[in-house]
């Protein structure tokens, strides 16, 4: 879609979306997309499309590197990766999230790791999954310059607790506690919220319980922007979509054609052809 056609729902891109902007989306009614990232490329496709914000998720490890959940990656591995993302864009804000072990432990240990993000990868804020245990975290880092998106409802660095892929906040006082560590998190300096795998109802009582933009990623419609992991977004993952995924393309089979078709070319001598060589 051309960027003309979204005009009245968009306000005029900035050089560089920050907080503020997505602030001001969260105050004059407007949305904002947000695509997960892994590389330069991809990076810089997404940045040409207009998307505002762009996620460095710890899902790299699940989806570059292989492993089946997101514990393994480490602050190294996050380094390299939200590098390689911040390099390739240019207006879009870069987030990245503080992997599975880089920030437990004390509000100075979530600091020293955030501060490395920004300092050698680029990053402009940061995500950190968990609720009110963690205000403390979130003070310390936007005190020390680095603003923070809390990560509420389904946490999968959390799945060993939770007891795998489940949505959050249903049933008895889920909804209320949901607002209340949101507030908190809030309160403490997040400058904005992400849910995940929320009942739709209740992500959006978050979201009018709160001053700032909420993120979902199956939680409704309602919050100010929206998530979605670029590989299952584009059809670029095998196996079962879960139920929140719209997927806008089908890269997983129009990348096996094209890999079989140069195979073919290579195998029957029809690739490289003379227009591919070059003359003595
Ligand atoms: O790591 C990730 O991909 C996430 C999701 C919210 C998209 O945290």
């Amino acid at each position: 879609m051309a960027e003309n056609e979204i005009a009245p729902y968009a306000a005029p891109a900035p050089a560089r979306y920050r907080t503020v902007h997505l602030q001001q989306a969260k105050d004059e009614g407007r949305r904002f997309a947000m695509l997960t990232a892994y590389d330069f490329q991809m990076a810089q496709i997404f940045d040409e499309a207009g998307l505002e914000t762009i996620l460095v998720g710890d899902s790299a490890a699940n989806n570059v590197m292989g492993h089946a959940t997101t514990l393994p990656i480490t602050m190294d591995e996050m380094i390299v990766f939200a590098g390689s993302v911040v390099r390739g864009t240019r207006r879009a804000m870069v987030l990245a999230d503080l992997p599975f072990g880089s920030y437990e432990l004390s509000a100075q240990q979530a600091t020293e790791s955030a501060i490395r993000l920004v300092k050698e990868a680029g990053v402009h804020a940061v995500k950190m999954e968990g609720g009110e245990r963690y205000a403390e975290h979130v003070g310390m880092m936007t005190d020390a310059g680095v603003p923070v998106m809390a990560h509420i409802g389904f946490t999968p660095q959390s799945e060993n607790v939770l007891g795998g892929y489940r949505v959050q906040g249903r049933g008895g006082d889920a909804a209320e506690s949901m607002i209340h560590e949101a507030t908190v998190l809030q309160d403490a300096g997040a400058f904005a919220v992400l849910m995940e795998m929320v009942p739709a109802d209740i992500a959006r009582r978050v979201d009018e319980a709160l001053h700032v933009p909420t993120v979902g990623i199956g939680a409704g419609g309602a919050t100010t922007g929206q998530v979605l992991v670029w590989q299952d977004m584009l059809g670029l993952r095998a196996g079962k979509m879960p139920r929140f995924v719209k997927q806008y393309a089908d890269l997983r089979s129009e990348v096996s054609q094209a890999v079989t078709a140069y195979r073919r070319d290579v195998l029957e001598g029809t690739f490289p052809a003379p227009e591919h060589g070059f003359e003595s």
